[in-house]
């Protein structure tokens, strides 16, 4: 039970009838300074059912409630505030992480639905961009906070590697292009014809045309224009995984928009069996004005889909293959409009479980407050920002720790999960610059801060020689423990919460909370002096680490021992 459920149930037992445990639940408050204690009650609603004055009823209560469970309960005004019994709390806290070790926390919420993520998701022949980077951490972090509350991620990667784009790149190879240079650097080859397409097609507009007339081949299965398509991708594939290896984020399919050719003669089937279908110039729409939302447009004149007819295929057969309890959509914010036209066309089919497919946006990383573009040739090359990341790490633990046995591992965990941490710690739909001197800083609310206060803790049970026994009881009633404490404490609300808002961030900010917390304990009190609370101390450190390197793996960072 959590500290507002057990003065929620110590009310309850005195006013029984006259208020639902659910109601006193609700009107429970976190007193904003701890000389407050830690639930307050006001007894306001109280007043008209005893017909007192709430001062009144408030002492009343405090008289009656006797539970060992308080250390104390203050009257002030119309306000009852609790004072958690520390040792009994803290005795259960520890007691349980010690028990249930990175396990606290995890529960059965989502009953193993599965859940299939889109995530990642870049487009064939071009750069992975700091958009895409975005998608990648959220989605994966999301899939691990998802697996700790019982339901079945799946991480799908939907890439780009359909589309008319793929006629213009065969154009272009074929006509300026070579096989050794796009052996040789891949995606900047790839995306130099892409661009010398455009400006050639600038003064000649009938490359357009055989860019239709080659991707219509490659849609219909040409060998030729196939085995160019199929080579593109899987160079591209190569380097994308660079990165991926990298982020240490793997997909259990790579199934992207080509896969789904075959699977859209079903979806417009069903479109024109519901007189869905409208003809506009040519080309076949879904009218969406009941929804507020522009027309969707299925296929175009000349008969190609799109990518909402990809993505509606998609969706019909990410239903049928995992029989999803919901289905995550991690794109940009600027995606918006497509995913409301998404589901709104499949709700119009009468698929209603299309209620259960959530797009998941978030905001841009920009550069002195600048948005990082592709098409000005202001790319940047996310595998460089890593490495140097990592350098930078790298040079951080020379000056403080040179002798660190492992350093290069630790260096990579700490670059690459600085990284990551500096992407997650904002609310998703916040953009935020990146200035990488500031991501991979040791102090400050950072992933190697956090990682730090891991690390250092690991040194302190190292030193003691400390060995958790979930058999013993540890119990603390000092004022400095008591903020950790009930930070280890809600770690399983917190859970529940990033789950439901799809919020790697409430995680993050845990994780700073807990650290800070520490490192303020540590200031205060001499952990390894000599007397009777020593071994309690120490299994507070042990139950912070756990649920600091919990925190980091929902996360996708590595907490090492010593850094
Ligand atoms: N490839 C797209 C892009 O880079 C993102 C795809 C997102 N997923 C989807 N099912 N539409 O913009």
């Amino acid at each position: 039970m959590n500290n507002k459920e057990i003065v929620a149930k110590a009310i309850f037992d005195v006013v029984k009838d006259d208020l639902s445990l659910e109601v006193i639940t609700q009107l429970l408050e976190n007193p904003k300074s701890v000389d407050h204690g830690d639930v307050a009650f006001p007894a306001f609603s109280l007043a008209k059912v005893y017909r007192k004055a709430p001062q009144q009823i408030a002492a009343d209560l405090a008289e009656k409630i006797a539970s060992e469970d308080f250390e104390k309960i203050e009257v002030v005004g119309p306000y009852l505030n609790f004072f958690m019994n520390k040792k009994m709390v803290s005795q259960a806290v520890i007691g349980q992480i010690a028990k249930e070790k990175g396990h606290y926390g995890d529960s059965t919420i989502g009953e193993k639905g599965n859940v299939p993520i889109d995530m990642s998701s870049p487009n064939i022949a071009k750069p992975i961009s700091m958009g895409h980077l975005r998608s990648t951490v959220i989605g994966n972090s999301i899939a691990f906070i998802l697996e700790k509350i019982g339901y079945a991620p799946v991480r799908i990667n939907h890439l780009g590697d359909w589309g008319t784009q793929f006629g213009k790149l065969i154009v272009a190879y074929k006509k300026w292009g070579s096989e050794e240079s796009v052996r040789n650097a891949p995606i900047n080859e790839l995306l130099r014809l892409y661009v010398q397409f455009h400006e050639e097609a600038e003064t000649q507009p009938e490359l357009e045309d055989e860019a239709r007339a080659w991707f219509k081949k490659l849609e219909e299965g040409d060998e030729e224009a196939t085995k160019l398509w199929q080579w593109f991708r899987t160079e591209s594939l190569k380097e994308f995984d660079k990165i991926y290896s990298m982020l240490e984020v793997s997909f259990d399919s790579y199934n992207g928009e080509a896969f789904y050719n075959d699977k859209m003669d079903e979806i417009v089937t069903l479109l024109e069996e519901k007189h869905l279908l409208k003809e506009n110039d040519g080309a076949e729409i879904v009218d969406l004005s009941a929804y507020d939302l522009n027309p969707a447009l299925i296929k175009k004149s000349d008969g190609a889909t799109l990518y909402i007819t990809r993505d509606l295929a998609a969706a019909l057969y990410r239903k049928r293959t995992f029989n999803f309890a919901k289905s995550l959509y991690v794109v940009g914010n600027e995606q918006s409009n497509h995913f409301k036209q998404l589901k709104a066309v499949l709700k119009e089919l009468g698929f209603d479980w299309s209620a259960d497919m959530h797009h998941i946006p978030f905001g841009l990383i920009t550069q002195g407050g600048k948005k990082l573009s592709t098409r000005k040739g202001k790319i940047v090359l996310l595998e460089e920002v890593l490495n140097e990341a990592v350098e930078l790490a790298n040079k951080q633990i020379m000056e403080k720790n040179p002798d660190l046995p492992n350093r290069e591992e630790v260096a990579r965990q700490v670059g690459i999960g600085s990284v990551i941490f500096h992407d997650l710690k904002n609310d998703r739909l916040n953009n935020f610059d990146f200035v990488l001197e500031e991501v991979v800083r040791f102090e400050g609310e950072t992933g190697p801060y956090v990682q730090y206060t891991h690390a250092r803790a690991m040194s302190i049970l190292r030193k003691a020689d400390f060995v958790i026994d979930e058999t013993k009881e540890y119990a603390l009633d000092d004022k400095d423990s008591w903020e950790v404490i009930k930070l280890l404490q809600k770690f399983p609300e917190v859970v529940i919460q990033a789950a439901e808002k799809y919020e790697p961030s409430v995680i993050a900010k845990h994780a700073i909370q807990v650290a800070q917390a520490f490192n303020k304990y540590y200031a205060h009190v001499k952990i390894l002096t000599d007397d009777e609370q020593k071994e309690s101390r120490l299994a507070l450190v042990y139950a912070m680490a756990t649920i600091i390197k919990e925190d980091l793996r929902l996360l996708g960072l590595h907490a090492p021992n010593e850094m």
